[in-house]
């Protein structure tokens, strides 16, 4: 039976562990988990060997847990470019930020972020991106499904310094330092995991996010034969989907394989990014959301 949660106090019979908040975004991911990454982390298991995430998008998790040692990854190439370039070269990074950042001041605004924006276009790719989801509308980066094309317009809020960047990119860089980042299809990472590791999912949502993230295709039941396989394999896997929406009075319906998962806990993600986005001037009271983390121990 599953059983559903809200409190790690309930948890008499598991160690779990204290994770402190790290509030500092490097990028702007929609589904970004930075506001609440350590009260997910707070249901990680006390001890693990090495932590797996193989949906890394902005890496909020990650970065706030900061595990000795971790695998990172994620199928979007540009993506993946600035992670691996924020560990072998973190200089590299700020000069792509601070060109970029010349480029946006050098015309009326949009017209710099236009450029940017085109040559992203022209060919994809992780520089432009970095400056893209720190200054797009809404923190929003969208997608084309035909093509990838990215589409989100220039935000109205500035883009920070590059002092301010620099900032951000040191202390991601210090707590990323033992990561390994991969490019690959979150099959391929979660397959590498062995007993006494800790897989950590946040897939595509199901109901909201399939216009995001370049199209990719994500097949849900694939996801669940390869949990299902890691734990059998004796690695403990923590995944996060939709849970409640609209306030808490849509609950977001999905079919769980018997027996996989362990517990159900929903926590509270305030008000929807993505709404925040559609319904732009909206008190957005009644859009709410929890998220729900499902556990295999
Ligand atoms: C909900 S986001 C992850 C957000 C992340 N937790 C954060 O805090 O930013 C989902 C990620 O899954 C990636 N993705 C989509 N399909 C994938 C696949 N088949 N394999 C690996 N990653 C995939 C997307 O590129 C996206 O970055």
């Amino acid at each position: 039976m599953l059983l559903k949660e809200n409190t790690l106090d309930l948890f008499f019979d598991t160690e779990f562990r204290r994770v402190h908040p790290f509030r500092v975004q490097l990028l702007k991911w929609i589904g970004n988990k930075q506001r609440f990454a350590h009260e997910i982390a707070s249901f990680f298991p006390a001890a693990f060997k090495t932590y797996y995430e193989p949906f890394l998008g902005s890496g909020a998790v990650l970065a706030t847990l900061c595990p000795p040692n971790a695998v990172g990854a994620d199928v979007f190439p540009p993506l993946m470019e600035i992670w691996i370039t924020l560990q072998k070269d973190p200089d590299k990074v700020l000069q792509w930020y601070e060109e970029r950042y010349k480029v946006f001041y050098s015309k009326p605004r949009p017209f710099g972020y236009e450029l940017i924006k085109s040559s992203y276009n022209a060919c994809p790719n992780g520089a432009d991106l970095l400056f893209l989801s720190r200054s797009c509308y809404g923190g929003v980066v969208r997608f084309r499904k035909s093509d990838g094309y990215m589409s989100t317009p220039c935000g109205v809020h500035d883009p920070i310094s590059p002092s301010a960047f620099l900032e951000k990119l040191q202390r991601w860089h210090t707590r990323t330092r033992n990561t390994t980042f991969l490019c690959q299809d979150f099959e391929t990472t979660i397959n590498m995991a062995q007993e006494g590791d800790l897989v950590y999912c946040d897939p595509p949502y199901k109901h909201s996010q399939t216009i995001l993230y370049g199209g990719q295709d994500f097949s849900l039941n694939r996801l669940m034969l390869c949990i299902s396989d890691a734990k059998e394999r004796g690695v403990n896997v923590a995944l996060s989907l939709d849970g409640k929406k609209k306030s808490g009075s849509v609950v977001c319906q999905l079919h769980l394989p018997d027996g996989l998962f362990e517990r159900e806990i929903f926590i509270s993600c305030g008000r929807s990014m993505l709404r925040r986005f559609q319904r732009e001037g909206d008190s957005l009271d009644d859009e709410f959301v929890e998220d729900r983390l499902l556990i295999t121990y």
